[in-house]
């Protein structure tokens, strides 16, 4: 008798690519939705189903622009799926490292299915049982990683000190602002729009708030910090760097975690004009790349998990849903409509 045949229906594989270099912030022009099979995993590899995805200002490197030499850019080449970093479910592996199942934190394209070696821009490793995809893309992410080890170590963060902080209201700066009022400091954040503003002073928890497309920022650091600025935690990378030199107190340090208003906006704003200040004052100014920390994920973790399941932290997310929305989830990091860590759940993945 001839062995009954099994239909295997046919995994179609939805995608955003890379349509051509925008001019300066990506746009819904810079990516085009293409439909293809699934990939098949070669030796060392494994085929995973993409569930949710995280959104960083950073991506627009990988985006590139028109005015960039495409050699020196390091941009992903055109014809490619965009990618991000992705909660997946392993279908079928060949990497000894991976079984099916496993839900895994790594970087993938735009996609429904995508294969890896588990190596690349950042290792892939396996999501600890009982973290979900969303806490696992933001505050126990890189963005946690970021604003963890930044306040936490970076900014040697003493109880008491003034912690400012811009992007304050994004995906780093919800955890940064909740981790450095837990540290004891007196927090004030710097964020685009009301509501924004309205979060961190009743939700966040922070001390104060500026807003920094209706206030006069350098005004309002001097009424809210009037004995000047401990530490100030950038994530913009743009004058209110300037802005918080000026008013850094004796031993002040500054965090470099990122800089959004230079990434795809050109001419990027003119570099700090005062940096002389920290001689002044005996500063430090320091950065950090959350990527080189994943080795202490469960130090971070170990005191962020029972933060967020007591509700301590709050895991501030701002989530669309279906692949469809991938460009605009991005195009809102750089427009400041997020608010709070912008990630994306595939149309029929698990809630968070
Ligand atoms: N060092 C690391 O390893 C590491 C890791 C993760 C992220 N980062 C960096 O940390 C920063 C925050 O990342 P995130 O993922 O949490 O993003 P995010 O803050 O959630 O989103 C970006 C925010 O930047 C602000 N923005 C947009 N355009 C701007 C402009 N032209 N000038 C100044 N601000 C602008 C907007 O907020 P407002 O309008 O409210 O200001 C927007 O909501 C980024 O620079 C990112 O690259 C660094």
């Amino acid at each position: 008798m001839r062995a009954r045949e099994i239909y295997v229906p046919e995994r179609i594989n939805r995608q955003w690519l890379i349509a051509k270099r925008p001019e300066g912030r990506p746009t819904a022009e810079t990516f085009r939705w293409a439909e293809t099979h699934a990939p098949v995993p070669g030796e060392g590899q494994f085929l995973a189903r993409n569930l949710w995805y995280s959104f960083d200002p950073t991506q627009s490197f990988l985006v590139g622009r028109a005015d960039r030499p495409e050699a020196e850019s390091g941009a992903i080449p055109i014809g490619e799926p965009m990618r991000g970093f992705s909660v997946s479910e392993v279908l079928e592996s060949k990497h000894p490292g991976f079984r099916p199942g496993d839900i895994v934190h790594c970087h993938m394209g735009w996609e429904d299915y995508s294969v890896s070696d588990g190596q690349g821009f950042a290792p892939a490793y396996r999501v600890p049982d009982g973290v979900p995809p969303n806490w696992a893309l933001g505050a126990l992410g890189i963005t946690g990683l970021a604003a963890y080890f930044g306040v936490c170590e970076v900014a040697r963060p003493k109880p008491g000190e003034t912690f400012v902080i811009s992007g304050a209201a994004g995906g780093v700066g919800s955890i940064a602002v909740q981790m450095a009022k837990i540290r004891g400091l007196r927090v004030v954040g710097i964020a685009g729009g009301p509501a924004k503003c309205d979060w961190l002073l009743r939700e966040a928890g922070a001390d104060g708030a500026i807003d920094h497309k209706s206030q006069d920022v350098g005004r309002r650091l001097t009424e809210l910090c009037p004995d000047g600025i401990d530490i100030f935690f950038d994530n913009d990378g743009g004058p209110t760097l300037d802005l918080a030199l000026e008013r850094l107190r004796g031993g002040g340090r500054v965090v470099l975690c990122g800089g959004t208003s230079r990434y795809a906006f050109a001419p990027p704003p003119p570099g700090p004009s005062n940096l002389l200040q920290l001689v002044m004052v005996n500063g430090r100014m320091e950065g950090l790349l959350a990527r080189d920390y994943l080795p202490r994920l469960s130090d971070a973790a170990d005191v962020m998990l029972p933060l967020l399941r007591s509700g301590r932290l709050k895991s501030k997310e701002d989530v669309l849903v279906g692949l469809r929305n991938a460009p605009a989830a991005l195009a809102r990091l750089y427009t400041g409509s997020n608010v709070g860590k912008q990630l994306l759940r595939m149309d029929d993945a698990p809630a968070g």
